[in-house]
């Protein structure tokens, strides 16, 4: 969601404040803003719209050696400057950026406009500097404890006084903030991407938690007073993983590293010698995930679906019931946490709330919840009790690609070990060892006829509407394509089983509104095609994704893309990239933003 940023230390605050926005911009916001301690006095400059735009309005001259930062992606309040943070007090002693929600705001709002404070925006995280001006005595963090015990709600935030120069108070509940060390200075971020040129050892601010920063150091406390010692983590990469690498976008350059990135999840975790896959991770004992009765997976979007593929591969090689739930709903349904369930949550990110809250609901009632996540270090990845680091590399464009793949591959590997250590052979598990092998070549096949995706995108874009259907693992699928599209092109799609199609979505199909579907040769095959020659009687139009060699979807479909053939479950693999590029394409087509779309963020950390 928003990024928050903090310096602190020798240097011109302004131009890293601004640098370290714009390495957080893929979290997606929509204004954006800084506060530092200017000889004068707190100099604050805000916009509704880019960093970019931001930039511009900093005089390049600005002095001052201390400030704050951050895009917002509104919760409370509309996009305009007004509602932009930095938020501060009419007289400018208080400055104070925040991300996530303070629930009991109206009711403090009101209060405190009794009590003659005049607020300047809509939001609600301008409470938080109203009730700095009445607490302040002389001490920011004190006031900053203080005013924190009265709110509900989730933070991540920092802030300044005007009385206390060089110095930031950072708070975390919910939302993340990392404390960067450098020499001489210190960071404060919601990320690590955003000092990473600056320096490597970084620290985990956790919920509850108190951060008070100067040039030479910072200490943490807790909400009563109390110490709280940190250890330092040093962060691997050299952010150059965050270049655009000669590709137009970000989306490009993730869509065309899957091959590598498919790659990487499997590094080293292959083993020929036992046909299965080691996975070190888990933190589980082989009679541990032997006992496994159930499998619960929980996440929200396309980990979502990843999730329910995942479900599809766990239950046909291991047998083992598995069921794909979204965080969001489990979290507030009281979940059952029966002693034989392995949950685990799927996050890109690390920090989506959604997935985070179910996680800790499911933690206290005692239950063993693994993740699968990117982003190392991150607060899921951090609070699960073992799991799969999916290796993808920095995912910066909105729209989540190379991480799907790389998370069904990591479910795969994990459904391979499961099914090793119950039912499957040596040789079918050294079979799929062989298959898992050969996609990375398999998705550079595919990305090497990148220009037949252009080209038929080009070919649709009248449509405003679009159908998905796949059937089975590629169920999944048909939801996964329609999502990307609609995220970055704006363009009406939704996706459906096949054979649902039959019971409502058909009503939807005439010459206008095409569909595409996802027709491997796999067992459903028949069936699949049955649906198409539906489409087909009601004038629809059909994009099929099909198996290499098979002509007699040449002949049904009006558009067809070949994907080369493979094993039924590795399907998804492959099917996930011509997807992604047909939305790519389509949305770039259409002049959209594709590594930024309205409205959406990165890493949602709010409910
Ligand atoms: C994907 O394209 C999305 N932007 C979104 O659905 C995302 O997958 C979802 O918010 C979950 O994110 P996470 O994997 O980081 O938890
Ligand atoms: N709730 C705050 C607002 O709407 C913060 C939003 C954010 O996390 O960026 O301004």
């Amino acid at each position: 969601m928003c990024g928050i940023i903090g310096y602190c230390g020798p240097r011109r605050a302004a131009p890293l404040l601004i640098e370290g926005l714009r390495r957080m911009e893929y979290r997606g916001y929509d204004s954006a803003g800084i506060c530092l301690g200017a000889p004068g006095g707190l100099a604050l400059i805000k916009t509704a719209g880019k960093v970019k735009a931001l930039a511009e309005k900093v005089p390049a001259d600005l002095e001052g050696n201390c400030g704050i930062g951050h895009t917002r992606w509104a919760t409370h309040g509309l996009v305009n400057e007004q509602n932009a943070h930095p938020h501060t007090d009419i007289q400018k002693r208080f400055a104070l950026v925040h991300n996530g929600i303070i629930e009991n705001y109206l009711s403090l709002k009101q209060e405190l406009q009794a009590e003659g404070f005049v607020f300047q925006s809509e939001t609600d995280s301008e409470v938080l500097v109203a009730l700095l001006t009445g607490l302040y005595r002389g001490d920011l963090e004190k006031a900053v404890k203080e005013a924190l015990g009265r709110v509900e709600g989730t933070y991540g935030l920092a802030c300044l006084c005007i009385d206390e120069p060089g110095l930031i108070v950072g708070a975390r509940n919910g939302s993340p903030l990392v404390v960067g060390i450098g020499d001489g200075e210190m960071f404060l971020a919601s990320d690590y991407n955003a000092m990473i040129a600056h320096t490597r050892q970084v620290v985990y601010c956790e919920d509850g938690e108190v951060i008070t920063l100067t040039a030479s150091g910072f200490r943490t406390t807790d909400l009563a007073n109390r110490r709280i010692e940190k250890s330092i983590d040093h962060i691997d990469g050299t952010g150059a993983e965050a270049e655009k690498a000669g590709f137009p976008t970000f989306m490009e350059k993730e869509i065309c590293e899957q091959p590598e990135s498919v790659d990487r999840a499997m590094r080293g975790r292959l083993s020929r010698e036992t046909g299965s896959a080691v996975l070190g991770g888990l933190n589980m004992s082989a009679r541990e995930l032997r006992s496994v009765g159930r499998i619960r997976i929980l996440s929200a979007g396309t980990s979502y679906y990843a999730a329910l593929a995942a479900c599809y591969m766990i239950e046909s090689l291991a047998r083992i019931p598995s069921t794909a739930e979204l965080a969001s709903e489990v979290r507030y349904a009281n979940p059952l946490v029966e002693p034989d369930t392995l949950f685990f949550v799927i996050s890109q990110s690390g920090e989506t709330a959604d997935t985070l809250f179910a996680l800790r609901e499911l933690k206290r009632k005692g239950a063993r919840v693994l993740g699968v996540c990117n982003v190392v270090g991150s607060t899921i990845a951090r609070e699960a009790d073992g799991g799969i680091y999916i290796h993808a590399g920095p995912e910066i464009a909105v729209a989540s690609t190379k991480a799907f793949t790389s998370t069904l591959t990591a479910f795969l590997l994990f459904a391979l070990s499961m099914a090793r250590s119950r039912d499957l052979s040596l040789k079918a598990g050294l079979a799929l060892i062989d298959e898992l092998s050969a996609v990375p070549g398999k998705i550079q096949s595919l990305l090497d006829r990148r220009q037949d995706l252009d080209l038929l995108a080009q070919k649709y874009l009248w449509a405003g509407n679009f159908l998905y259907l796949g059937r089975g693992i590629n169920y999944p699928l048909a939801l996964e394509g329609a999502l990307k599209l609609k995220e970055i092109s704006y363009i009406h799609a939704e996706g459906t089983s096949s054979a649902e199609m039959k019971h409502g979505p058909i009503a939807l199909i005439n010459e206008s509104f095409p569909t595409v579907m996802i027709l491997p040769q796999d067992s459903l095959r028949g069936k699949n095609i049955s649906n198409l020659k539906e489409i087909k009687a009601r004038q629809g139009k059909v994009i099929a994704l099909a198996t290499a060699g098979d002509e007699e979807i040449s002949s049904l479909a009006d558009d067809v893309f070949f994907i080369p053939p493979a094993e039924e479950l590795l399907n998804p693999l492959l099917a996930a990239v011509p997807l992604q590029l047909f939305a790519y394409y389509l949305a770039r087509r259409l002049g959209r933003n594709v590594d930024q779309p309205r409205n959406l963020a990165k890493s949602v950390t709010v409910e």
